[in-house]
């Protein structure tokens, strides 16, 4: 029997993969991570289905889990929140399956910085103004920052940012960025994209903290930042114009 890791989206129960929802209905055991998951995307599970909130539960629980549903021949999804290949802590539950010998398979999500960026109806990444999207965090109690990925390493390009698992020290994000992007750099904070609280704060890196403060975020909220973010004066990109020779368009548009 199978583990599918799944990611679950952003939150809305609607954006999740179609291969994403049918594993979820055909498994009999779900584990979800309930700090980021709404109960709402469990209504994809079958009724009969035993659901299980990892969010209280350590490693050796969460795999003994899968040990019993493997060993009961039950299939199971796994959810966790938005894509699993940024900060899912799935590597260590497929490490731990690979010495188990249990198969497992993996389904894309849509990552929270897409549902922020659909929120905002922004592209990230603008002809002449930004070609590159960085997506980190600081330090956590969880997981400490390898030493060469500092913010200010990654700011020093100027690029788009998209700074994770950092809203409570808003402040500190601010301080390490203002010396690279300058005080005026927009910045949006995107709170529980997708989801029915969802709320935006569009600001500078001058204002943000205190706009931060008044809205009393304190969890779950992508910090975006970059020029990307206001810019009205970027060219058009080359791919759409009139006489750009393509190979699906040869000799131009007509
Ligand atoms: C443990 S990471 C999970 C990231 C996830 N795997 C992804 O693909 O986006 C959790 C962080 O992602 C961001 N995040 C997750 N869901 C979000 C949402 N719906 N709206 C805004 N930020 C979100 C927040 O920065 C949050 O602290």
């Amino acid at each position: 029997m199978t583990i599918h890791f799944i990611g679950a989206g952003p939150g809305a129960p609607d954006l999740l993969t179609l291969r994403g929802r049918d594993l979820i209905a055909a498994c009999p055991v779900c584990l979800y991570a309930g700090s980021l998951i709404p109960r709402a995307m469990l209504d994809w599970c079958p009724p009969s289905a035993r659901i299980i909130d990892t969010a209280p539960l350590d490693l050796d629980a969460i795999i003994a889990e899968m040990q019993a549903a493997h060993g009961a021949g039950r299939e199971v999804a796994r959810l966790h929140s938005g894509d699993l290949s940024i900060w899912s802590a799935c590597g260590e539950q497929m490490r731990r399956l690979d010495a188990l010998g249990i198969p497992y398979s993996v389904t894309p999500g849509v990552p929270a910085f897409a549902a922020a960026a659909a929120s905002l109806k922004r592209e990230l990444t603008l002809p002449g103004v930004a070609q590159s999207l960085v997506l980190t965090r600081t330090s956590g109690r969880a997981s400490a920052m390898p030493p060469r990925e500092t913010l200010a390493t990654f700011a020093a390009s100027g690029t788009t940012l998209a700074v994770h698992l950092s809203i409570h020290v808003i402040d500190q994000v601010v301080t390490e960025l203002t010396p690279f992007y300058g005080a005026d750099c927009p910045v949006a904070i995107v709170f529980r994209a997708s989801w029915p609280d969802e709320r935006i704060l569009r600001g500078t890196l001058a204002s943000i903290a205190e706009q931060v403060r008044e809205a009393a975020l304190e969890r779950t909220a992508l910090i975006l930042v970059g020029p990307a973010l206001r810019a009205e004066d970027f060219g058009d990109s080359a791919l759409y114009s009139a006489g750009y020779d393509r190979r699906f368009r040869p000799g131009g548009g007509t």
